[in-house]
Order: structure tokens, then sequence, then C-alpha cells
């Protein structure tokens, strides 16, 4: 299959593009398309035949369920059922925005899109390219992030491609996504609202929006035992193809610590990779460095995180040692998909 991809920019939400692609989401095809936090692969997400295509297309595992995108919140009783009055102060103050809810499911929305669960999560994009296109093709469009499962997720329409190239019919480049992590999840079929994926949107922002709220114990720790509610969480996931190793503690002891790591891989014959920030470049010797940015922009640090990752990928590196990005904020978001990346090999200095 031949791989268009058409540039759009975000102005171009009625446009000629934006119709041929519903035509494609409308006829039970695949289309990659930006949001605000990364790409996405869509499809009807009301069509059984549509949401398998994008298993087949990125290898996921059939368990695995979609989030469903919807342009209105009127449009949500179309797809969940019982909904609390949560859901509404959430999408009141977050909505469209980096924010996925977990609700019971409607009819209308076939198992192959909920992995075979009763509940379906659902989310309203705040990026113009993504709510026009679901606007134009005139149903709900489930998407996951437009990578082969189990890479990093797609920042920039060029991983898209690198990834799934062949396998879909169109992929529209809207340029960098403005966040760079997937979205928050919350859960709202539990007693408290819980958290199974964090994201831009913090436990506190959610407390004070509803009052309480948890984090799902899954998904902080290594310990196998205690498995993460969203099936998404429990994968080795965003990983780049080289062994990933987090360096821990007090700056001048990671240098330390990271520069005796290189030479030991080297003398190995190993080629290494070094993850660190603006500040520490040149601060290591003989390896790859790649800089996420400076230490204090947190969010740019969020938005480079997956290209930086991929970056590595092409400089063929054996294993990458980074710095850890642990601030209290989206910092936590890297952190949880850092640890992931590396599958919690985590050294503390
Ligand atoms: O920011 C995002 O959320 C992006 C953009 C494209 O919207 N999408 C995204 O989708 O990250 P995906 O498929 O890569 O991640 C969806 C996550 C998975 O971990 C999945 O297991 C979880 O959401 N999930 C989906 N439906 C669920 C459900 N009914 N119950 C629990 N977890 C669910
Ligand atoms: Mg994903």
């Amino acid at each position: 299959m031949e791989t268009k991809i058409y540039q759009i920019t975000s102005q171009a939400a009625g446009s000629d593009i934006i119709k041929q692609a519903a035509s494609v989401i409308r006829s039970g095809g695949l289309v990659a398309f930006p949001t605000e936090t990364v790409y996405g692969l869509g499809a009807d997400a009301t069509n059984p035949k549509a949401a398998g295509k994008i298993y087949a297309a990125k290898g996921r595992p059939s368990d695995n369920p979609l989030i469903a995108h919807i342009c209105s919140y009127g449009d949500l009783s179309d797809i969940a059922a019982d909904i609390p009055p949560e859901a509404k102060m959430l999408a009141d103050m977050f909505w469209p925005g980096p924010l996925t809810i977990i609700l019971k499911k409607q009819s209308s929305i076939p198992y192959e899109t909920t992995g075979g669960l009763d509940t379906i999560a659902v989310r309203m994009p705040a990026h113009p390219v993504a709510l026009g296109l679901i606007r134009a093709s005139g149903c709900p469009i489930a998407a996951p992030s437009a990578n082969t499962s189990g890479r990093p997720s797609p920042t920039l329409a060029s991983h898209v491609a690198e990834d799934l190239d062949g396998k879909i019919p169109l992929i529209l480049d809207g340029g960098e996504v403005g966040i760079g992590i997937e979205s928050t999840i919350v859960d709202l079929t539990e007693n408290v609202p819980t958290i199974l994926r964090p994201g831009y949107i913090t436990e506190a922002m959610i407390k004070e929006a509803v009052g309480q709220a948890r984090t799902d114990p899954g998904i902080l720790c290594a310990d196998a035992a205690i498995r993460p509610k969203a099936p998404g969480m429990k994968y080795r996931h965003y990983a780049p193809k080289a062994e990933l190793v987090i360096v821990d503690g007090e700056a001048s002891a990671v240098i330390q610590k990271i520069n005796t790591l290189v030479k030991q891989q080297q003398s190995q014959g190993r080629q290494v990779g070094v993850l660190g920030t603006d500040e520490t470049r040149g601060a290591y010797q003989g390896a790859v460095f790649r800089s996420i940015g400076p230490r204090k922009d947190e969010e740019g640090i969020a938005r480079h995180l997956y290209r930086v990752l991929r970056e590595f990928d092409a400089d063929h590196v054996d294993i990458i040692y980074s710095e850890s990005f642990f601030t209290p904020g989206i910092g936590q978001a890297v952190k949880n998909r850092l640890l992931k990346a590396a599958a919690h090999q985590v050294l503390r200095v």
C-alpha cells in the first residue's frame, strides 16, 4: 500500500485534505493525525473491522483497548453509559485537552475497540486538525498512538512514517506536537477517580476539579505482582532499541558514574549513548551524547523525550545511560515513561 503524507496547517480544519481523510475513516480505513499529545492512528470506533485494522498495522496485542476521540461533549452519551457527575466536571475543566476518562461503554461501541472490556476510554483532543477530522467523519475516532507497538510514541509525522509506511493509506502531517507525552487516563468506574496513566494533567489538578483522586498502585512500581489496570501499561513500552539505564542522584556524582560506566562498556566493544541536558553537554567522554534540552524546561523535556529515544536508534548504540528528569509536575509522567523504557533499571548514586 502506498502511504500518502499531506502537510496540513491548524487553520485547514475544513479543507479538502480533511474531507479526503474523513472519507477514508468513513469507509473503514486508517488515518494517522496529529493531536496535542502525540500522533494518533485513527479509525471509526463503531466499526469492528476498522478497529481490527489498527491492531494489525501496529502489531498491537488484541487485549489492549483503544481510546475513542470525540469532538463535542454531547457525543459522549452515544458511546458511554452511567456517566457520573465527575465526567462533566472533568470535561468542563480539561476538554478539549490531554485527559482521557474511562466509563461504562454503550452497545454502539464494539468489543474490538475496547479489547473485550465493558468500559470505554474517551478523550476530546485539543488540536484543530484532530477535531476537524472527527467532525468531518461524523463518528467517534478510535486512536492509539501511531507507532509500532512497543516503540516510542510519535511526536512528528516522520516518526509515524518510520513505523507505518506502506501499512496505512494516509498520514496528516501537522508538525511537532505540543505536549509530547500521552494523555492522563482517569478511571471513573471506580469509587474514587483513579489515574491509570500519568500525563500533563496531574493528580493534584484532578483532585482540585472533583475533590478526590488516587493513582493506580500498579503503575508506580516494578513489582510484576501488582498489575496495572490499563492493559497497555503492563507492556515494556516507549522503548528504544538499545538497553536503557537511568542513573539518578546528585549531578556531579551522576556524571562521574556515567563516565565510569561508559569506559567499562567501551572496553567490551559496545557503543554507548548518554541522554543528558544542555547543562551537561561536554561532561561525558567517548559516548554519543544527546540533550533533551535545558533542565529547567520541564515541558520541553516531555516534548523531546520520545524524539531523542528514537534518535538513539539511528545512532545504533547498544546501551544508553540517562540522567533522571523527575520533577513534580509533568516530570512524573516523564518518570513513568522513562522507567518503562528502561524496564525499571535505575542506578542510584
Ligand atoms: O494522548 C493519547 O491518549 C494518545 C492520543 C492519540 O490521543 N493515545 C494513546 O493511545 O496514547 P494508546 O492506545 O497508545 O494508549 C491507550 C491506553 C492504553 O494503555 C490502554 O490499555 C488504555 O489506554 N485503555 C484504553 N481503554 C481502556 C479501558 N477501557 N480501561 C483501561 N485502560 C484502557
Ligand atoms: Mg501507545
